[in-house]
């Protein structure tokens, strides 16, 4: 069988084309970045907009990349939510009278599903069950996965999600968006990396000893604003020392929690998504606690840490193998709130 996945949440139009038998095929993306960059974060009036734009020319993309034709496709995934509204609307409205005018069905995924799924969609995949950290620009959640729909929630951030953090800390240090790369990179220059010696900026770390697998990241925000406020003028070296600390303090917090959830559940299976899962020190701090623990962990290809059709058009293919989520009429509608736990065993 043959799915058309289709992305559209927030600031990213994806599209791509997955097959049961054969695996990905194509896959196709437009970064509104760029355009958003210039206010300093994603304007949603704009976004849907663009999405309108590149919807059509990225489904061509993708079929040609594949050697398909509209007719070979036999289900159409979207996102449905969480997301920005009219954003969201544009993917699934595509999605449903393309549906309609071809007489095949749409399924509406969850667009968390596809993260959670995102690290199945490389060679040696994960087997069920694993814990999953799920840090993106807004979530930051420890799950055990049994199965497609079987998410038990560990851990959840009560306030700034991992993402969220590090960009709103970017912002604080000038840095443009969106925030996480700029952030990661500008730690590069600092010299506590490059002379190995104690940082100048001590940050602390939310939760670590909390005993349980919750997350707080709004007060190293603070501590940041506190820290820069105190060293006015910033030199770049000030900056990109405080960049270092803050990607140490984050990244320390979530690698203990994921090492936690592992010892609570007593699984020896850990996988990373989400846009934060780029994050190659995070990637290093995990690689080595867990190699310590003889623990496997598995993350998604770079590209497709952030949205992308392809995990859209993968947890799709779940969801229309297990015969659920399907759905036809002449209705539809998105949720720009949907709570992950609502999703059903198939
Ligand atoms: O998963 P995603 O594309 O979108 C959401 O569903 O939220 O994640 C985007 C988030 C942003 O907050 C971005 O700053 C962060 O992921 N991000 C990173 C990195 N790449 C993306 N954060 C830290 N380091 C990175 N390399
Ligand atoms: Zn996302």
């Amino acid at each position: 069988m043959l799915i058309l996945g289709v992305e559209s949440s927030c600031d990213e139009t994806g599209l791509a084309l997955y097959d049961t038998e054969l695996g990905l095929l194509a896959h196709a993306l437009h970064t509104q970045v760029a355009m958003h960059a210039e206010y300093g974060g994603v304007v949603p009036e704009l976004a849907s907009r663009d999405h309108i734009q590149r919807v059509l020319p990225l489904t061509e993309r993708v079929l040609k990349a594949a050697n398909k034709t509209l007719q070979d496709l036999d289900a159409i995934a979207y996102t449905q939510g969480p997301g920005l509204s009219g954003a969201l609307l544009v993917g699934t409205s595509f999605a449903q009278s393309l549906a309609f005018s071809l007489k095949i069905p749409t399924i509406n995924v969850h667009h968390l599903e596809g993260h959670l799924l995102a690290p199945l969609l490389e060679d040696n995949p994960p087997d069920f069950p694993f814990v999953a950290l799920l840090v993106s620009g807004g979530h930051s959640q420890l799950m055990r996965v049994d199965g497609i729909g079987e998410y038990q929630l560990l851990g959840d951030t009560l306030d700034d999600a991992a993402g969220e953090a590090f960009d709103k800390t970017a912002k604080l240090l000038g840095l443009g968006y969106p925030g996480g790369p700029a952030l990661a990179k500008l730690a590069e220059l600092s010299q506590s990396n490059h002379h190995n010696c104690r940082p100048q900026f001590k940050l602390p770390r939310p939760l670590l000893h909390s005993g349980d697998l919750n997350f707080s990241f709004s007060g190293l925000k603070t501590a940041v604003l506190t820290l820069s406020n105190k060293h006015q003028p910033l030199d770049e070296i000030s900056k990109a020392d405080i960049a270092w600390e803050f990607q140490e303090a984050i990244t320390e917090v979530l690698t203990a929690k994921c090492m936690s959830a592992l010892r609570e559940t007593g699984l020896d299976n850990l996988v990373v998504s989400g846009g934060v899962g780029a994050n190659s020190k995070l990637r290093e701090k995990l690689n080595a606690a867990t190699k310590r623990k003889l623990c496997k962990v598995s993350y998604p290809r770079l590209e497709f840490c952030t949205d992308n059709g392809a995990m859209i058009a993968f947890a799709g293919a779940m969801r229309l193998k297990a015969q659920t989520n399907t759905t036809s009429g002449y209705g539809f509608s998105v949720r720009p709130r949907w709570d992950l736990a609502e999703l059903q065993k198939p």
